[in-house]
């Protein structure tokens, strides 16, 4: 029988380039028909068929306290009703602001964008507009949205500057952009030596979540914070996917280490198109309308999204969140390596707060080349064996998965039981 998902496939594919709005959404990297999505609730997702999984990705992170949590769903209906868009500022975008600048250890003024993309490109613009320098710093694996200067891989020297990992990328937009390797502290410092003078900003995911899950080890954000401001350069902490997701306040309170300007998106949207930069007043004081970068967005801000990510932000404050989430992380990261075990598969797993990584390899990687070098085909197969089993994985052996606070005992064994059969499948 013809499954409902391979039918609006075929027709997406008709006027849809690779029928998905966002590639990762395709399979490409796993195989297969991608689901079509009709609903969601709590932990869980519906396709086309009817058929309902486990969701790990929730919706590549948002979804922290669930999907259609009544409480986020009712304050976007109440929004709705009075409005969708305006144009003109509102009290919600100062509460949430308030609220940003309360729970993110260095944020003292901030900006509301509508995507994670905006947000850092808008960051690098103010980086580079505050120190009047145009050198970049990045590292391999990071994803920072799809931005021109940004979409760079490393150059063949160490440090040479990058080559786009884009058609469309003029060489000549990337070429202030230097790839240096995650983790690579020794790295950082010979490119601070050589040209720290020049560099306007060092962007970094402080735990890297698109890459599969590496952490940062604290030297390596400790060297960059004191070289930053040896050399009067930005550092960016993008915590577009790790802020709220890690710790309440971000990968910055768990390694106690202030950014100059943060970005942030997902979480603080609840599910709609929230993103945003923020950092030091002094930094923040250069954007239009009362410093010269320029930066503006008809949809910023918006109500509707606004009044969605204040009630998750308000949800996520609630005693014992972050503690069940982390609990339940971990639960389910050592139920897999168990099971893994158990099946004589070589895995691994790492988990900090809500977002976990699974490797099919010894040890858990701290660098782009070591989750290269993991076993990218067992993954494959472990995806489609937990598809059929109804746990809906990320489609990719390179992306972080998501756990929200409604994973409870009953959510986690199951996956663990659906695993024990996957893994069965691999040995
Ligand atoms: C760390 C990080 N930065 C930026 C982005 C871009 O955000 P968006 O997809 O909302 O443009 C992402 C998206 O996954 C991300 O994970």
């Amino acid at each position: 029988m013809t499954s409902n998902n391979d039918t609006l496939f075929a027709r997406a594919q008709l006027t849809t380039p690779g029928g998905v709005n966002s590639p990762v959404r395709a399979f490409r990297s796993v195989g297969g028909t991608p689901r079509f999505i009709t609903r969601a609730e709590g932990p869980y997702f519906w396709d086309a068929d009817d058929r309902r999984y486990i969701d790990y990705i929730g919706s590549w992170g948002p979804a922290i306290v669930g999907h259609a949590h009544p409480t986020v769903v009712k304050a976007v209906q109440d929004a709705a009703a009075r409005g969708l868009s305006f144009g003109a500022p509102t009290q919600g975008e100062i509460e949430i602001a308030e609220e940003i600048c309360k729970l993110v250890p260095s944020i003292e003024q901030v900006r509301l964008v509508s995507s994670g993309t905006e947000a850092t490109m808008s960051a690098l613009r103010l980086a580079r507009g505050a120190t009047g320098r145009d050198k970049i710093v990045k590292f391999e694996g990071c994803y920072h949205g799809h931005a021109d200067s940004l979409l760079v891989k490393a150059g063949s020297g160490l440090l040479t500057f990058g080559n786009p990992t884009s058609a469309g990328v003029p060489e000549d937009f990337v070429k202030h952009t230097l790839v240096l390797d995650y983790n690579n502290t020794q790295q950082l410092e010979d490119a601070f030596k050589d040209m720290g003078d020049q560099i306007a900003c060092v962007i970094v995911e402080p735990v890297a979540g698109n890459m599969n899950l590496v952490r940062a080890t604290p030297e390596f954000l400790q060297t960059m914070r004191r070289l930053c401001t040896q050399y009067g350069t930005v550092l960016i902490f993008d915590e577009v996917m790790c802020g709220f997701r890690v710790a309440l306040g971000g990968a910055q309170a768990l390694y106690g280490i202030k950014p100059d300007i943060t970005a942030l998106g997902k979480v603080i949207g609840g599910g709609l198109p929230v993103a945003a930069f923020g950092g030091r007043a002094d930094l923040m004081g250069h954007m239009a309308p009362l410093g010269p970068v320029y930066q503006a967005g008809t949809l910023s801000g918006n109500p509707v999204a606004v009044a969605a990510g204040m009630s998750t932000l308000k949800l996520i404050q609630e005693p014992g969140f972050y503690t069940n989430l982390t609990a339940q992380t971990s639960k389910l990261v050592n139920g897999l390596s168990q099971a893994a075990k158990e099946a004589g598969v070589t895995f691994c797993g790492d988990a900090i707060g809500g977002m976990f990584g699974l490797y099919f390899a010894a040890t858990v990687p701290g660098s782009y080349a070591a989750v290269m070098a993991s076993n990218k085909d067992l993954f494959n197969r472990f995806f489609h064996a937990m598809l059929d089993a109804g746990v809906y994985l990320a489609p990719s052996a390179f992306e972080a998965g998501f756990v929200s606070a409604q994973h409870d005992d009953a959510v986690i064994a199951a996956t663990i039981e659906a695993a024990r059969g996957a893994f069965a499948q691999l040995a």
